[in-house]
């Protein structure tokens, strides 16, 4: 019974795996929780770009400024929109009722949304957006397909179209070149999405590094203790060193004496 059991998970496996939506590759993004930089500059897109529509609300405004070095006056002038004092969660005015009729379904709160959806599908989901007539804001995703959600970065970004581009030939997970020029070996793809030039603020590896600083914030405000456990432990490890040394001196009084 439990050998028919394993059979069946196995063989159940590309199908559950299909069904999150692992048939798309994701681009992979390193995460590195002590970049204050990264965490600011992430926290002042979210509440530029995001909390029109989404909500923070397991998470206080006085918290993110402390945690990533925010002085509180810069705090409530750069990013604090809704009127809300600096002790208060992150919450938004939108109704969801409303949010439902407008978009098709609720923009979902972001506290922990890392956590659910892992930060190499959120720096894929927000790069992947790309323009589609059929859809109602005339957007679709790629790892997200019939998204509710307009193309909000894409004043950023620019407009994000499905064209040929020439990529790189990948066999079994290499990437291709030239044996004697070293040069990349490529092939024309026609389901690549590419982006009208000039039609963002940004360029491309700027608007990455955007979206890396975002997915920073997010993957911190899923998981604020981490920062705060290794504030911890760097002052555990002082401690330490700091008791050491009268340890020592302790220890070389004692033993004076006997030798
Ligand atoms: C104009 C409103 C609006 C704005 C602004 C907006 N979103 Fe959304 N977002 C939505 C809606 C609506 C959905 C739900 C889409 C669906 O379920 O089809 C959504 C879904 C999402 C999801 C998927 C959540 C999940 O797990 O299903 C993520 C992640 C997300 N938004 C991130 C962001 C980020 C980051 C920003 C800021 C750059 C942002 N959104 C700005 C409306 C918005």
């Amino acid at each position: 019974m439990k050998k028919l059991f394993a059979a069946f998970v196995i063989a159940a496996l590309p199908a559950i795996a299909f069904g999150a939506g692992a048939e798309v590759e994701l681009d992979k993004v390193d995460i590195d929780l002590t970049d204050k930089a990264a965490l600011q500059d992430g926290a002042r897109t979210f509440a530029n770009y995001c909390m029109g529509c989404h909500s923070a609300k397991f998470q206080r405004y006085e918290r993110v400024a402390d945690d990533l070095g925010i002085p509180h006056e810069l705090m409530m002038e750069n990013l604090v929109f809704t009127g809300a004092k600096i002790g208060e969660h992150m919450k938004i005015g939108m109704q969801p009722s409303d949010a439902k009729t407008w978009f098709g379904a609720a923009p979902p709160d972001l506290t922990l949304v890392a956590r659910v959806r892992g930060t190499d599908w959120l720096y894929t989901y927000l790069r992947t957006f790309y323009e589609d007539p059929t859809r109602p804001y005339g957007v679709n995703n790629k790892v997200f397909p019939n998204v509710g959600m307009p193309n909000v970065l894409v004043g950023l970004q620019g407009r994000q179209v499905v064209g040929c581009k020439q990529v790189q030939v990948v066999e079994d997970g290499k990437k291709q070149y030239d044996p004697l020029t070293g040069s990349p070996i490529t092939h024309e793809a026609c389901d690549q999405l590419t982006i009208v030039p000039k039609s963002g603020k940004l360029s491309e590896a700027e608007f990455d590094q955007k979206i890396h600083n975002l997915v920073t914030f997010l993957a911190y405000s899923a998981n604020p203790i981490k920062l705060e456990s290794q504030r911890i432990g760097t002052y555990v490890l002082l401690y330490l060193a700091f008791f050491f040394v009268f340890a020592y001196l302790l220890k070389r009084e004692y033993w004076k004496d006997v030798h």
